[in-house]
């Protein structure tokens, strides 16, 4: 079966933001990408499969606008600007060009703005997730959405630092037993830069 990926409106296919690289998600991304975030929380505690994130990530779906965040080539001093493998959960990551580094996945058209339905950086503490977030939120118009599983306090935290209002706790949203939060972020809040180079 081939699977289309049809893009449309404002999203690029691709985005240089300085430390990191944006990039559309392809079907051949689902294997690693799947297997990364099944060993990542929350989608490890609340029991995703490494199959149904990769079907999550390939699933015909024209208002997802997926993409790989792929960290910037290293001068690894050998040949310059050579890229560097980056083992991601232990999935071989085959990456043209980059090493991947994050998946974000953007619902839009959503509600007067994009919903980042998934967001994950599996080089964490690197400014790499600011740095998308500040993507997203040049793109956004008005808001831009998110939610985030209660007992993930890390990510409360880092969407709280960005700008992100907590609006309502949604019960057993994704699984029973585990609630979810609506977070909004209004463009308007101002105030919002993403990191500078190291
Ligand atoms: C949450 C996540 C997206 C953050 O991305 P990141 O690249 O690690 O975040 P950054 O390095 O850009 O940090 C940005 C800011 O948030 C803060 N922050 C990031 N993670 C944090 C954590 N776990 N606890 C407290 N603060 C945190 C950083 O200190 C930084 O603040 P500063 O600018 O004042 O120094 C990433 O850790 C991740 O993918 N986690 C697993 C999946 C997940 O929880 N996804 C989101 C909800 S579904």
């Amino acid at each position: 079966m081939t699977v289309t990926m049809t893009q449309t409106g404002r999203w690029p296919p691709t985005a240089d933001l300085g430390t990191c690289r944006l990039r559309r998600l392809t079907p051949a991304d689902s294997v690693w990408g799947g297997a990364a975030l099944a060993a990542l929380d929350p989608w490890r505690t609340l029991g995703s499969t490494a199959a149904g994130l990769g079907a999550y990530l390939t699933a015909e779906d024209p208002a997802l606008h997926r993409f790989v965040v792929e960290a910037r080539a290293v001068d690894n001093g050998v040949g310059g600007g050579e890229s560097v493998e980056v083992d991601v959960a232990g999935a071989v990551a085959v990456a043209v060009g980059g090493n991947p580094v994050g998946i974000i996945c953007l619902r839009d058209p959503w509600l007067r703005g994009p919903f980042i339905e998934l967001l994950a950086v599996m080089l964490p503490g690197q400014g790499y997730g600011a740095t998308v977030l500040a993507w997203a939120a040049a793109h956004a118009g008005a808001n831009l959405w998110s939610t985030v599983s209660t007992f993930n306090h890390g990510a409360r935290n880092f969407y709280r630092r960005i700008g992100f209002v907590e609006v309502v706790e949604m019960e057993g949203l994704v699984r029973p037993g585990f609630d979810d939060i609506l977070l909004r972020r209004r463009n308007s809040s101002g105030g919002f830069r993403p990191p500078k180079a190291p």
